[in-house]
């Protein structure tokens, strides 16, 4: 069963963008609603002739975002926000955006997926993390059918973990590892993800529940590292440095761009975030995920093994 039109709201993202590709592999007419349209431009050719639609869309107004869903009859929301700025913080992102999203959803009558993150919790001593659990509690309230996805840590081409762990490891001479590397996580494939939507939106059954999306391996930063490494062919040590020394290069990050390290992602490596074993996830939507060695190797190849760096190439 495929939908006839949807809408993607952070569509053009790393994640949205799968989302997007699967949808308009079914023929589904797509949405793609960011701020900044044009970046979605290149989702076109993903579709036949004016199948897949930028518009415009900020999550936090909730006029774009009725005006965006339209007739939809299926709405995601794959919006992100990593690194809080002025009036960009998570509260009105990951809270408000997400409930007027979901609101819209339930007045235009159309089946929602919510993409948040594994660990979500309204109790967590960090801003990130209890942003995520209040979005997801508005959610339930505003759209009570909502399916909630929750991933792990999101690998695949232009992934925001390997393809900037790979970039290090190329134009550094040491990889430093803060803390050690010692809490676990369970990188899941964005395919995968993508495909969890697609299962969850056609089976009424899973419809109102939320899933755990972890990938087949558990395995700590240090080791996540060390496969980095290896599969980038390029010879660097992994150093261990105090997580002090992490947040103070945070500290002065955040006045970059795109900061390389947040005091955020200081606090996700330190806490475990693994798909806790009862909770439901790929196996109850069918979906057996892919391995980090048969996906790293077509976006992470080595000059030293006579490919071409991919590592920054965007899927
Ligand atoms: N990547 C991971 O490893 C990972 C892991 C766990 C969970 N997740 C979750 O998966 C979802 C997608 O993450 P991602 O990594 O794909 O994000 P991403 O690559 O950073 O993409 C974010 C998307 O959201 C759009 N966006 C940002 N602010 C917006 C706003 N106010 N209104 C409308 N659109 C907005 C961006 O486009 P514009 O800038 O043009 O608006 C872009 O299309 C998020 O909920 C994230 O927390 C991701």
């Amino acid at each position: 069963m495929a939908f006839e039109r949807a809408t993607v709201f952070g569509g053009s993202g790393f994640v949205g963008r799968q989302i997007v590709r699967r949808m308009a592999a079914e023929g589904t007419v797509v949405r793609v609603a960011v701020r900044d349209p044009e970046s979605a431009l290149s989702l076109k050719p993903m579709g036949a002739v004016g199948q897949i639609v930028p518009c415009f869309a900020d999550v936090t107004d909730a006029a774009s975002v009725a005006t965006a869903i339209g007739e939809a009859d299926v709405v995601v929301n794959a919006v992100s926000l990593y690194v809080p700025r002025g009036k960009r913080t998570y509260d009105r992102v990951h809270v408000n955006g997400a409930r007027n999203v979901a609101e819209a959803a339930t007045v235009a009558g159309a089946r929602l997926v919510h993409l948040s993150g594994l660990g979500a919790d309204t109790k967590s001593s960090n801003a990130y993390v209890r942003a995520r659990g209040a979005g997801d509690d508005a959610v339930r309230a505003a759209n009570p059918k909502a399916i909630l996805l929750r991933p792990s840590a999101v690998f695949g081409p232009g992934d925001h973990l390997f393809t900037a762990l790979g970039n290090l490891i190329r134009f550094s001479l040491l990889v430093p590892q803060f803390g050690g590397g010692r809490a676990y996580i369970q990188p899941v494939y964005v395919g995968d993800v993508a495909e969890a939507a697609m299962a969850a939106l056609k089976d009424a059954t899973h419809h109102g529940k939320t899933f755990d999306l972890g990938g087949p391996r558990v395995l700590n930063y240090r080791e996540m590292f060390r496969l980095a490494v290896d599969m980038t062919g390029f010879n660097r040590p992994i150093v261990t440095m105090p997580f002090w020394v992490g947040h103070l290069v945070a500290f002065f990050a955040r006045f970059m761009p795109t900061p390389p390290i947040t005091s955020d992602m200081l606090y996700l490596m330190k806490h475990d975030n693994v798909v806790p074993t009862d909770a439901p996830g790929l196996a109850e939507l069918g979906i057996a995920p892919k391995t980090l060695e048969a996906i790293l190797p077509t976006y992470m190849d080595a000059y030293s093994r006579g490919g071409r760096w991919k590592g920054a190439r965007l899927a």
